[in-house]
């Protein structure tokens, strides 16, 4: 019987031979300082949203041990990450299609930190990301809430960073206590954070909350701030999460849908990094440095 290691690699050569495709998946992360306020719906509409726009896209969920996406789709994923993290299976293996075309990967339990696994872990994980790389365009991770060693490892690998707050004062503060640690782990780098805004009474709200951190980041932060867009609190979103579906699908016309497609055009619209292969080679750096974001 072939062990996995084998059947990647045989995987991964006759992609490359099947394919002219030379440019990397997009690595976009959805992230928040504080939970709930709404990563994981995010992630979910705009990967039915990417895929409308004929993207290859799939989602990760970076929030290890807790289910997201597949409670919002009322999917059971027979196998999660924690199958190849621990060489059990191959990434192809894991992947759940929910409905709507969306597929995903579920965060296992037990793998703890990403920053913990040994070095052969994060060897698989690193190889399996090889080959998904090759056959999307897009790779969603929804991460957890704040600030662990993972959320940091998965933000470092993004091409995009999406926060997500409400205006909240406490998500607010959360938001801006993940940016300090982000940039102090990154120290020296370039930041470029994309922030939305979510169940905000009027789009005023939104750019009042966004000139709140972009005043603070600036002043103390080596990150660029950009807003792109704002979310209008919505109960056709509760509505849709509890009938476990889509809002984009449920209620396309509804205000939170609308203005979810214009987050979706931005994130598409942007330009330069689309051939990026940042999230691989970061990953494979993190796998060699094993790894200092676990320095403090
Ligand atoms: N725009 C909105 N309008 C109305 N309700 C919303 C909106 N966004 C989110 N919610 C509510 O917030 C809940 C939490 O959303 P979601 O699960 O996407 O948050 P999360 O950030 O992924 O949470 P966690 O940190 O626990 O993973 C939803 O189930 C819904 O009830
Ligand atoms: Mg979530």
């Amino acid at each position: 019987m072939k062990d996995q290691a084998q059947k990647l690699r045989e995987l991964i050569n006759r992609r490359n031979r099947s394919t002219k495709r030379t440019c990397s998946a997009k690595v976009v992360a959805i992230t928040s300082g504080k939970g709930g306020v709404g990563k994981t719906n995010v992630a979910l509409n705009l990967a039915i949203e990417f895929n409308a726009s004929g993207k290859k896209v799939i989602i990760l969920d970076g929030d290890l041990g807790l289910a997201n996406i597949e409670v919002l789709l009322g999917t059971m994923p027979k196998y999660n990450l924690s199958d190849v993290i621990f060489g059990r299976k191959i990434i192809t293996d894991i992947i759940t299609e929910g409905p709507n075309d969306v597929k995903f990967i579920s965060g296992g339990s037990g793998i703890g930190e990403l920053t913990r696994l040994t070095e052969i872990q994060i060897k698989n994980f690193a190889q399996n990301l090889n080959l998904l790389d090759k056959i999307v365009d897009i790779i969603i991770i929804d991460t957890g809430a704040g600030i662990s060693d993972t959320v940091m490892t998965f933000l470092s690998i993004a091409d995009e960073v999406i926060l997500v707050t409400t205006p909240e004062p406490t998500a607010i503060t959360d938001a801006y206590a993940l940016l300090k640690v982000f940039s102090d782990k990154v120290k020296g780098n370039d930041i470029n954070i994309k922030l939305v805004v979510n169940r905000v009474r009027d789009e005023r709200e939104g750019h009042r909350v966004y000139e709140k951190i972009k005043k603070v980041t600036d002043k103390f932060l080596n990150i660029n701030m950009e807003n792109i867009g704002s979310l209008p609190d919505d109960e056709n979103l509760e509505k849709s999460v509890r009938r476990q579906q889509a809002v984009i699908v449920r209620y396309p016309k509804s205000d939170v849908s609308k203005a979810l497609k214009n987050v979706s055009e931005k994130i598409l619209d942007i330009k330069g990094d689309v051939n990026s292969n940042k999230g691989l080679k970061m990953f494979i750096e993190i796998v060699k440095n094993k790894v200092n974001l676990t320095k403090k």
